[in-house]
């Protein structure tokens, strides 16, 4: 699929009215994505889990206009409260894809979204935000284009919403998605995440992350200019390469259900990430004290106890908790015993992996 694939034939007649409510989940990378070349296209390929419990579930009512509207024409509800210091977002998605989905101006839109996490946990919901959205748009083009395959329809839903925000690409089906071409896997593309296409062992479709809320405020340095930093960055090229390496170190990994081998590509990752961070210029760092005293317990306790628990960690300074079912019952006891002292107010959000993106009833 290209570019030109996702383009929506304009001829084709628009409904009048009408309403379309999504849920779509957040994820957490394994692999990161972190730099990005022009139209959101990824430096390197990225995979993730889809998470379950984290989800933005927005409700995307349009009404047609008399004629095309010279501007976007739409209101935003947060949490049911008129929230108009999210529309530039809004504003520049709606340009992104335009020649997309060309009935944008065609319409009056009022979106009403709301988060099942706490707004200032820290969680991104950009992710989960977009994905809803661009599923709710899908289901438009789906009213005026009955013709298109479920395939077609995740697909562009998934396309749409990297637009938004990269990771949202990620954002639309279970349970691991990979977005970003690699060699390995001929399906894989730079445009939309899919579903991982090689076996993955039954240990890892029930795993469990646990977020540690360490720091909820806002972050000093957004994601935009974090990728932004990785144009010239030192170790850019070096860091791509092995994106890639760990991808296709990951393979055997997930079909073996290799536990060990999951762990240091995992902890690797997130490493990484911040890493790359803090050789960036201008440098910064996200992580808290938290973060580490967090990571430390962590290692501490795999190394008495032979758990298989470990961690990673998105552009912020709360950690995930990852674990196997099997292993929940200890893992839960150490995070409340030792890990829950860290947490920002005591808080932390219990997850697991996700099966995607559910239309809801109006
Ligand atoms: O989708 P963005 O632009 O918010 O970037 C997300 C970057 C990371 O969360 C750090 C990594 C990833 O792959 O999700």
């Amino acid at each position: 699929m290209t570019e030109k694939d996702f383009v929506l034939n304009a001829e084709l007649e628009l409904p009048k009215q009408g309403s379309y409510k999504w849920k779509a989940p957040s994820n957490i990378a394994l692999i990161k994505y972190w730099g990005k070349k022009p139209n959101q296209i990824p430096a390197n390929p990225s995979i993730s889990f889809t998470l379950d419990a984290c989800a933005t579930t927005t409700t995307l009512t349009f009404k047609k206009l008399d004629k095309k509207a010279q501007d976007y024409s739409f209101d935003l509800y947060f949490e049911g409260k008129k929230h108009d210091d999210f529309k530039p977002k809004i504003y520049s998605f709606f340009k992104r894809i335009e020649c997309y989905l060309p009935f944008l101006r065609d319409y009056h839109f009022t979106i009403h979204t709301s988060n099942s996490f706490p707004h200032s946990s820290g969680i991104a919901s950009s992710a989960s935000g977009m994905a809803a959205l661009s599923l709710g748009l899908m289901s438009i083009e789906r009213e005026v284009n009955p013709k298109i395959t479920i395939e077609y329809f995740l697909q562009k839903a998934s396309f749409l919403a990297r637009l938004g925000s990269g990771s949202a690409s990620r954002s639309i089906e279970g349970e691991l998605i990979q977005w970003g071409r690699h060699n390995d896997i001929t399906e894989s593309s730079d445009l939309y995440g899919l579903t991982y296409p090689y076996k993955v062992h039954s240990v890892f479709k029930s795993y469990h992350d646990t977020i540690l809320l360490v720091h909820k405020g806002q972050k000093t340095v957004s994601s935009t200019v974090g990728h932004d930093l990785m144009h010239g960055h030192p170790f850019a090229t070096a860091r791509f390469e092995q994106a890639h390496e760990n991808l296709t170190g990951l393979q055997d990994i997930l079909a073996k259900g290799d536990l060990k081998g999951f762990i240091k590509i995992v902890e690797s990752e997130a490493l990484t990430l911040h890493s790359m961070m803090m050789a960036s210029l201008p440098y910064y760092i996200l992580m808290k004290p938290n973060t580490l005293a967090i990571i430390e317990k962590i290692w501490a306790f795999r190394e008495t106890t032979g758990s298989h628990v470990c961690f990673t960690l998105d552009a912020g300074a709360n950690v995930h908790v990852l674990y196997p079912e099997k292993e929940k019952e200890i893992v839960i006891q150490f995070i409340q015993d030792e890990l829950v002292a860290y947490c920002e107010s005591g808080h932390y959000i219990c997850d697991r992996i996700g099966k995607g993106a559910k239309q809801l009833k109006v």
